[in-house]
């Protein structure tokens, strides 16, 4: 990093690999900050030859960085700990602090269970990890558990006082009985008392940390969880999650100045989906992915097939080589072509000054092209509208193609820089920073941390918008 603050978002449906450009910035930040979202989230972070996966610790722990834990996340005990675990396991170090928010809230066994319970919001295909219950207590104010009331002293009657208050829903969810209430608090509280004791140490406000360390002339890298299509205010309604997801939104929810930082939307090079909700570039649909497994491979034929113009299987090559299989629940990402518009509305909710392009190897030897508009019942825009269905994409007139770059070829990039990149790859990034108006400073060519073309990025795309 260069002593500068930075906001990280997504810009499409989630799994940019945020987690990998936040690990990579991560080493020059002092502070790294998740500021939405829950343990429904997955950043994976390859280094050092290990992998990984974050839920609810910011990614900049893997890099000994002080990371601090939102107001705004909903924040999951039992993740906290697992994650704590897997960073010691791959081998890293947790040597900076940890702050988790006071005002967070904390998500209780019984969101889970009726997140994954079905009910109304089966529908949405959410990760059941108790996001939408936890953001609805929160929202009730008199049924909702902060971190503040898990490690203080009336935890046991906070708790008992909230059970009782959701006796009806509990027992209509078939979470327990009538005759089993006090029994069911009992037990939540044993669990939940233990980890209070082992997280009293990290609490804290972030708010008077945070801008204290803004005073005084650390830096904040601020990691955003889901993303601007999944926020619960500009995304895809209902197939949203429950937080803001938007460079304003950290900033409002962690209460900091955003004229401070520099806003990053990480792009991935072709938009993912999980879960239900319109996918306008989708290629083939979600109840062929949900039949396929990680790790089946296209024959020869079928690569042809693919490339001759078969989208179905040209949507399955991209899941397959991108492992384009959920870092939290493991189903499989619905994949499509670029899609500018959805770029270009992301830049603009965000005021995003550039992108990092994430997993543009992926899309190599593939044929593709770029959604520029959208139509439906003769009428076009260049605007993403609120009710996506039955909008069709319309594709601009190019086809970009490069042959896949060799590990030799990737190792001169990252070194000589963005010229080095194939002239195919340079024509799609050129169209993509045009279209949204906003330069790329960081183009990622594989999951590892050095694998990433920083190198005059920035420099040759902001040329191409003079
Ligand atoms: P996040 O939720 O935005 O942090 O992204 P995820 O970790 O859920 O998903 C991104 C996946 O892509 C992870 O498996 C990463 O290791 C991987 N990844 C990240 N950047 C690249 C890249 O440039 N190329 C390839 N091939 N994989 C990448
Ligand atoms: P990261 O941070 C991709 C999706 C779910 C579902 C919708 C609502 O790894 O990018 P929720 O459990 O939040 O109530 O589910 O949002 N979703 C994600 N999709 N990446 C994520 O996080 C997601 N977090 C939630 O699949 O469609
Ligand atoms: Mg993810």
């Amino acid at each position: 990093m260069d002593g500068q603050n930075k906001i990280i978002i997504g810009a499409y449906w989630g799994d940019e690999g945020k987690g990998k450009i936040v690990d990579l910035l991560a080493s020059e930040a002092d502070w790294v900050v998740r500021f939405n979202g829950g343990d429904n989230a997955g950043h994976t972070i390859v280094a050092n030859g290990k992998e990984v996966v974050l839920h609810v610790l910011p990614s900049g722990v893997v890099q000994g960085r002080n990371a601090a834990i939102g107001p705004d996340v909903f924040f999951n005990p039992k993740s906290f700990f697992a994650d704590y675990e897997s960073v010691i396991k791959a081998g890293f170090k947790i040597s900076g602090r940890i702050l988790i928010d006071e005002r967070a809230h904390v998500i209780m066994p019984y969101h889970t269970a009726m997140d994954a319970g079905g009910g109304a919001t089966e529908q949405l295909g959410t990760t059941k990890r108790g996001i939408g219950p936890v953001a609805k207590d929160k929202a009730s104010r008199t049924e909702d558990i902060t971190v503040s009331d898990l490690v203080g002293t009336g935890f046991k009657e906070k708790l008992n006082a909230v059970v009782a208050a959701k006796a009806n829903e509990l027992i209509g969810n078939r979470i327990t009985t009538a005759a089993e209430l006090n029994k069911y608090a009992n037990e939540i509280y044993m669990q939940y008392v233990r980890y209070a004791n082992e997280l009293k140490k990290y609490v804290g406000s972030c708010a008077y940390e945070l801008n204290e360390a803004l005073a005084s002339g650390k830096s904040l890298l601020l990691e955003g969880a889901q993303a601007t299509l999944l926020d619960i205010v500009h995304g895809t309604r209902p197939f949203v999650t429950s937080s803001n997801c938007t460079a304003g939104g950290a900033a409002a929810n962690l209460g900091i100045d955003i004229r401070k930082f520099r806003i990053i939307a990480v792009a991935k090079a072709y938009p993912t989906r999980v879960g239900e909700g319109s996918f306008p570039t989708e290629l083939g649909n979600y109840e062929d992915a949900k039949k396929e497994r990680k790790g089946e491979t296209l024959t020869a034929a079928e690569k042809k097939k693919a490339i001759d113009g078969d989208l179905p299987l040209l949507g399955k090559w991209i899941r397959q080589d991108g492992r384009e299989f959920g870092a939290t629940t493991g189903r499989p990402r619905r994949t499509g072509f670029p899609d500018f518009v959805a770029l270009r509305y992301s830049g603009m909710i965000n005021g995003a000054d550039e992108w990092a392009i994430t997993k543009i190897d992926v899309l190599s030897g593939k044929p593709f092209k770029a959604a520029v508009a959208y139509e439906k019942d003769g009428k076009k825009t260049t605007r993403f509208p609120f009710k996506l269905e039955g909008w069709k994409p319309v594709y601009g007139r190019k086809e970009y193609f490069w042959p896949p770059m060799d590990e030799n070829e990737k190792m001169a990039a990252v070194q000589k820089g963005y010229d080095a990149l194939p002239q195919g790859m340079k024509e799609y990034v050129k169209d993509l920073a045009i279209s949204t108006g906003a330069p790329v400073s960081m183009v990622s060519i594989g999951p590892e941390r050095e694998m990433t073309v920083v190198k005059d990025a920035l420099k040759r795309t902001a040329e191409y918008l003079k």
